[in-house]
């Protein structure tokens, strides 16, 4: 018999009743994933494959037929991408898509500030759903392995406790919005050279215990409902489309109900698509787009070549109502969601957020005689030394790059807050890359001179020796082998001739400021000649604004690094030890093999096991107030399984004004049968203090923070013994010790 569903305004007419013919799909009564079930019964196969592969750039299909919305996803990570034409990368010219640039993830780690973070995918969030976004492709959570990776910028930082501490807040701040977070890069991303033939050989304690929390957390506690494959590879397969790490580890173990979206071209093989876990595919590369194929999106590998192994019956159509459930299931969340929220865009509290993040990120790495902050009643004229004082930073730099409503420069953020109080002059002091325009957007300066660097830094000097204080900001920018996907950096010294003006420009001024703009650690062989460091990253629309605050001491810096500044490259394990950028196989094929031969020893966990001196280290950053540490009080004496002791301690702001300390907690196991590093971070708090104020902190140490994964059990494993808890104020800077056992 032939059966007719009848579904839509239609059944509603015939039977005169809405309420009792609300299809189960759409009634808002009934159990999500009833109406899941509802909704795939009612769709055809043809219908099925097309959701779950793109239709344009930035968007795949619903089921037009039956109402469910179309799928628009938008990068992401540090504020809403511009429209692009349907096909391609080309801007489609709107002018209603500007918006508010966020500080750029790495300064959202350094505030250390979990509430920071919620602030900012709330924020974000905000401006996606404004944007009519249903998945907002960040944020970003690779372990930062190499100061070279050119997307550093775009990542939490080194440490995986940190990084899922972090990284959960923004998820569940973007998703209150009825917008998807797609965490990425999953997994083992940790390089832009070779991104798409890189095969990372890692062993399973690194895998588990330093590249995985940061998702996990993001998946199991943030409840994130889409997750991005990554381009490199990881046991011989690529990531968009890998058995072990989406089948097994993400949707087995951890339980995983959303929807992974392939990275853009990540999708190489139509059976390995269907079978290893991938449900949407995004961006692929096919030839339909240059030989004119009528569509070339059916050309992509979970389109047409899906289709026909079905009807050939090679494949059967219990992975497709699978991928197809979990797409359903982001449209309920997102688009289907009556309730969701309508956002807004380029607020005055997204403005004023993205001004918070930021001046709560920047990290005083150095303040000798406390040359900061400038005090504008005792100066009459102050110099503003360097490129990235002028450049725009939101425009360049790959898929993050922006179409900002305005990005206010450290210069003009600091003209602006000098005022008529002092005379700002601006040297360029070198040419670093005047260009600046991605993807059809510009940021419309020039920026081009022809002086020689000699000529440069006369002038520079010059200026410098006329003024009350120098202020040099450079550091990397948003070209290709700066911080820049698709390309990493060559070196870890700044380019540009950098280090040699900030040697003269110490030389010509001891009242010296040096802003590092960037988004890695860069060499500083000037560290000694320069009183004072400022780490200041990509700040987005409000940077100006942030420097000049904590230039000027009008908020007090507070953020600390969220990765290890080293001496030179050859004290970073993956250079040291690992094959980085990997060894190219001799068979024919393009893969390259990269062993992290460090394994877990990664950032501090290298530096300390191997006794090396960091340039600063991770946890570091200076205020201009001072901390009293208290002696830290433990509930107990033991710890056993299931259990947990308390770590209290006071702290107390010793100086003359306002500030925030983060306390760290690191925990390290005496004795084990397996190497671990000295200590790994297990606890912080961001504690504002006023002056002579003293507040408690409180740790609470679950059997749990001891644990290491026991690759052959396959297991997280505490074993009985030992166990030290370090207060500290960096890695290096412990400032006391607890000593338990557990048993
Ligand atoms: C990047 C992703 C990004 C996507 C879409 C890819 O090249 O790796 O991070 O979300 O493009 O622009």
């Amino acid at each position: 018999m032939r059966k007719v569903i009848i579904t839509g305004a239609l059944s509603v007419i015939l039977a005169g009743n809405v309420l009792a013919q609300t299809p189960v799909y759409l009634d808002e009564t009934k159990p999500v994933e009833a109406r899941i079930e509802d909704a795939l019964n009612r769709m055809t196969l043809e219908e099925k494959v097309a959701i779950t592969h793109a239709q344009s750039k930035f968007c795949s299909p619903g089921v037009a037929r039956l109402g469910i919305p179309e799928f628009w996803m938008t990068d992401g990570p540090h504020g809403i991408r511009p429209e692009v034409l349907w096909d391609e990368w080309d801007q489609a010219g709107w002018t209603n898509d500007s918006c508010v640039a966020f500080p750029a993830l790495t300064c959202l780690a350094a505030t250390w500030d979990p509430e920071v973070s919620m602030l900012y995918g709330k924020s974000i969030g905000e401006e996606a759903r404004y944007r009519n976004k249903t998945v907002l492709l960040a944020p970003g959570v690779n372990i930062y392995r190499t100061p070279l990776n050119g997307r550093n910028f775009e990542y939490m930082g080194e440490d995986p406790y940190l990084a899922g501490r972090m990284v959960v807040p923004y998820v569940r701040g973007v998703q209150q919005n009825g917008v998807a977070a797609c965490v990425k890069h999953y997994a083992l991303n940790n390089q832009e050279v070779n991104r798409h033939t890189t095969n990372v050989i890692v062993d399973d304690r690194a895998l588990y215990e330093i590249y995985l929390p940061a998702f996990k957390a993001a998946v199991q506690e943030g409840k994130a409902w889409s997750i991005m494959g990554s381009y490199n590879l990881y046991k011989d397969q690529h990531g968009c489309h890998n058995q072990y790490l989406l089948n097994d580890i993400l949707k087995g173990e951890w339980g995983f109900d959303g929807v992974v979206v392939s990275d853009w071209g990540g999708v190489h093989n139509t059976e390995e698509a269907i079978h290893n876990g991938l449900d949407l595919e995004f961006g692929s590369w096919t030839n339909g787009l240059s030989n004119g194929a009528s569509n070339a999106y059916d050309n992509y590998y979970l389109a047409q070549p899906y289709l026909k192994l079905i009807k050939e019956g090679k494949v059967g159509t219990k992975e497709l109502d699978d991928k197809v459930r979990r797409i359903l299931r982001l449209a309920y969340r997102t688009t289907m969601d009556r309730n969701r929220p309508y956002g807004a865009l380029c607020s005055e509290a997204h403005i004023a957020a993205a001004r918070h993040i930021a001046e709560e990120g920047i990290v005083l790495l150095q303040n000798k005689n406390n040359t900061l902050p400038i005090d504008l009643g005792k100066v009459k004229k102050i110099a503003v030394i360097g490129e990235n004082a002028v450049k725009m930073m939101t425009v360049g730099g790959g898929s993050s790059s922006l179409k900002v409503k305005y990005e206010l420069s450290p210069l003009d953020g600091i003209k602006k807050r000098v005022g008529k109080r002092a005379e700002v002059v601006y040297a360029r002091g070198y040419v670093g890359d005047p260009s600046g325009e991605y993807n059809g957007v510009k940021s419309g300066q020039n920026l081009e001179d022809k002086r020689s660097p000699e000529e440069l830094i006369a002038e520079a000097v010059q200026v410098a020796k006329e003024c009350d204080y120098v202020i040099f900001i450079g550091g990397l920018n948003k070209s290709a082998h700066q911080d820049c996907e698709d390309s990493d950096r060559k070196d870890i010294a700044l380019s540009y001739g950098q280090d040699a003006v900030i040697s003269a420009l110490a030389k010509a001024n001891k009242n010296l400021v040096v802003v590092n703009i960037s988004g890695n650690a860069v060499a500083m062989p000037w560290v000694k000649e320069v009183p004072s460091i400022v780490q200041a990253w990509y700040l987005g629309t409000e940077s100006g604004n942030a420097i000049a605050s904590i230039l000027m001491g009008d908020v007090n810096p507070s953020g600390k690094l969220p990765f290890t500044f080293p001496v030179a490259l050859n004290d970073v394990g993956a250079h040291k030890l690992g094959e980085y950028p990997g060894v190219p196989r001799n068979d024919g094929s393009k893969i390259v093999d990269e062993k992290y031969n460090e394994g877990i020893f990664v950032g501090y966990r290298w530096a300390e096991k191997n006794k090396i001196t960091p340039l600063f280290p991770f946890g570091h950053g200076l205020s201009y107030t001072t901390f009293a540490y208290g002696t830290p009080v433990a509930s107990s004496k033991t710890i056993t399984a299931d259990g947990n002791i308390q770590v209290s301690l006071t702290v107390k702001n010793t100086g003359a004004v306002a500030g925030k300390e983060i306390v760290q907690l690191y925990i390290g196991d005496e004795k084990a049968s397996v190497p671990r590093p000295v200590k790994e971070l297990k606890g912080f708090q961001k504690v504002e203090l006023l002056p002579g104020e003293e507040k408690e902190v409180v740790f609470t140490i679950t059997d749990n923070d001891l644990k290491f994964f026991d690759a052959a059990a396959h297991a997280w494993k505490a074993e009985p013994g030992k166990f030290k808890a370090y207060i500290a104020a960096s890695a290096t800077d412990v400032r006391s010790t607890v000593t338990f056992e557990y048993k």
